[in-house]
């Protein structure tokens, strides 16, 4: 019979023959659940052979680099490297405002990285190795959708970073081929992943980058951290969460509003809730949240997040606006 259990037996068992007794993987984790899910089957199956690399770009939103570092790592006893590359990142985008500008960035910025850390994987293999494997979390969607069947494809690192053999081949592990979104979650929680990985809302690669309105600079990530995380925990509370597709907090960096604060004039920033309902993302509908939680998580950000003076939220339905503001 069909169970979670057995589904995840079945994908250890095939990925055990897959990379063979010495083959070496590779996982880029996100912080999402796909990445975080397949990297811990994999785990399972091969044990110190795979290694996981995650990117700090720094434009993460509180608490998400601790959650990998630490309760990814508890609960799977995977290999982690974390790279640090928030420096980096944040020269790149310095004087950066065009939202597909600062994709481009960030994407490019993330190959670099990522491509650095695979020569550390592949130098600490067997002499002669010459197939590294590559973990991705491609679910059953995203296979149909490409018209993919079985097999398996080979993809040629665009090593630009030198270091690598030159005729490296990486071969894809993808262990979530079969699997709806709803599944993996469930595969996820039977391996013990933490809810906070298991259940998260969809989050865009470039992260808080394309949630700043404007430059993305060190002290607008920290402000729009504070009232993200303000945001997130008020609709926890609520028991709203899995009510909810996602629930971006776009900080208006580039404009200003007057307030009155305490004893005077304030000249401080907007930031807009952004919660939406969405079967797939493709289209979605402004989140009806209730009154009373809108009120609390707007007393909270403006009375503990320094410079944001104004809470206002976003009723526009996709399409015509987008869920991300840029
Ligand atoms: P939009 O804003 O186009 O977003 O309605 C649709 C979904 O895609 C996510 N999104 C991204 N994800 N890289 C990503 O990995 C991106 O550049 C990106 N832009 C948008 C967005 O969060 C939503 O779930």
């Amino acid at each position: 019979t069909w169970t979670i259990g057995n589904i995840a037996e079945e994908q250890i068992e095939r990925i055990r023959e897959q990379v063979g007794p010495d083959g070496r993987a590779i996982c880029g984790l996100s912080g999402g659940v796909d990445s975080a899910v397949a990297a811990a089957i994999v785990q399972k199956a091969i044990g110190d052979r795979l290694t996981c690399v995650y990117v700090d770009h720094g434009l993460m939103r509180k608490g998400e680099t601790e959650q990998i570092e630490r309760d990814f790592v508890a609960s799977t006893g995977a290999k982690l490297v974390v790279v640090d590359a928030e420096k980096q990142f944040l020269d790149a985008l310095a004087g950066v405002t065009d939202p597909e500008t600062k994709r481009k960035i960030i994407g490019r910025e993330f190959i670099r990285t990522f491509e650095a850390a695979e020569i550390d994987v592949i130098k600490d293999a067997p002499e002669g190795t010459k197939v590294g494997f590559l973990v991705q979390g491609t679910l059953y969607p995203d296979v149909v959708e490409s018209g993919g069947g079985a097999g398996t494809s080979n993809i040629k690192s665009h090593h630009n970073v030198g270091g690598l053999p030159e005729d490296l081949e990486f071969e894809l592990v993808e262990p979530l081929r079969t699997l709806f979104k709803d599944e993996v979650r469930l595969v996820g929680e039977q391996l013990g992943l933490p809810p906070e990985i298991v259940w998260r809302h969809p989050f865009p690669g470039p992260g808080l980058g394309i949630r700043i309105i404007g430059e993305v600079t060190r002290e607008r990530l920290d402000l729009l951290r504070e009232a993200d995380a303000i945001a997130r925990e008020e609709l926890t509370a609520a028991g709203l969460d899995r009510d909810i597709w996602q629930f971006p907090v776009v900080l208006l960096a580039d404009v200003r509003s007057v307030g009155v604060q305490g004893d005077g004039r304030t000249y401080g920033h907007p930031v807009v809730l952004r919660p939406v309902t969405s079967e797939d993302a493709m289209t979605a509908d402004w989140a009806r949240l209730p009154y009373d939680v809108l009120e609390r998580i707007s007393t909270r950000i403006t009375n503990e997040v320094a410079e944001v003076n104004r809470v206002t939220v976003d009723i526009t339905s996709k399409p015509p606006g987008t869920i991300e503001w840029e």
